[in-house]
């Protein structure tokens, strides 16, 4: 595997899809909060999805998740998929991005690089335990965000 990125950005401003499912059964969504790191010796990928998303059942059902990231050329896509919620609509069709099945879980035929992620652990992130401004800033109006870390078992 390989894998070479500005860490501080890559999530930050190029932003990246988050999937879980199957292809005949999955949802996505936009992300722009995450991390590449190392845990319990593996590679991982982390996500922080608040409990409101659609996205957060699939990632509560399914055992694998991943993570696809994509030329500036679809931020446009990202932004539509960033905004409607698969509850609600079709926004898959609606983006016009082209959804591909990949072992355990779904990519995009357009995307540049996908981690695949297998579910290693999740975790709400407790209001409780953050700093006053941080929990004001993000949490007084809005769902609280679960974490889930993922190893990367494969970069595609
Ligand atoms: C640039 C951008 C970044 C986002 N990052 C996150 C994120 O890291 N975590 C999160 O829970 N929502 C994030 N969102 C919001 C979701 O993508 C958005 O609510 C989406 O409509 C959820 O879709 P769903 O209900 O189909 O899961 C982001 C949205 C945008 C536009």
């Amino acid at each position: 595997m390989n894998f070479t990125a500005d860490i501080f950005s890559k999530f930050d401003k190029q932003w990246a899809l988050l999937t879980a499912g199957n292809k005949d059964s999955f949802n996505t969504m936009t992300v722009s909060w995450g991390g590449l790191g190392t845990l319990w010796s593996r590679p991982v990928a982390t996500v922080y999805v608040r409990t409101s998303r659609y996205t957060h059942e699939f990632m509560d059902r399914e055992d694998y998740f991943t993570v696809s990231f994509f030329s500036e050329k679809y931020k446009k896509e990202l932004g539509v998929l960033g905004s409607k919620s698969g509850r609600d609509m079709d926004k898959m069709n609606a983006s016009g991005l082209t959804p591909k099945a990949v072992e355990n879980s779904v990519t995009f035929e357009e995307a540049e690089v996908t981690l695949i992620c297998k579910k290693l652990f999740m975790q709400n992130l407790d209001p409780v335990n953050m700093t006053e401004e941080i929990r004001e800033t993000f949490y007084s109006k809005d769902a609280p965000h679960d974490m889930y870390i993922g190893e990367v078992v494969a970069i595609i």
